[in-house]
């Protein structure tokens, strides 16, 4: 099932995943996405996006690491996956690119980073 697009883009509390780091990432995340579909030549906005991005992923797979948590695998891998496809990108930024990092984004965090939900530290 496919989650809905928040329009405009912003993270709301239906993201919430109740760890304040991961959750202000999250929101530092829709805000970068943001930034990248309102300018889409802005090569320094989209680098910002793509260490945002990697930052936000080392410090969730920190977190899930030490946790014993069932999905650790495959959740790196959907992070591998996306830093590829995102590293892969140039400026400037198509419809189709926008439309798969904000798409991307939305399922993952309530598909996959919504598993470990009360389940860390
Ligand atoms: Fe919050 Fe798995 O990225």
């Amino acid at each position: 099932m496919a989650f809905p697009i928040p329009e405009p883009y912003k993270w709301d509390e239906s993201f919430c995943v109740f760890y304040s780091q991961l959750d202000e990432e999250h929101k530092g995340l829709f805000d970068g996405i943001f930034a990248c579909a309102a300018n889409r030549g802005d090569k320094g906005k989209f680098d910002d996006l793509c260490k945002k991005v990697s930052d936000h992923f080392t410090t969730e797979e920190g977190m899930v690491d030490g946790n014993n948590y069932e999905n650790t695998a495959s959740h790196k891998e959907a992070h591998k996956e996306f830093l590829t496809k995102l590293n892969g990108l140039s400026v400037p930024l198509d419809d189709g690119a926008v439309d798969y990092a904000k798409n991307w984004l939305v399922q993952h965090i309530k598909g996959i980073d919504f598993k470990y939900k009360g389940k860390l530290g």
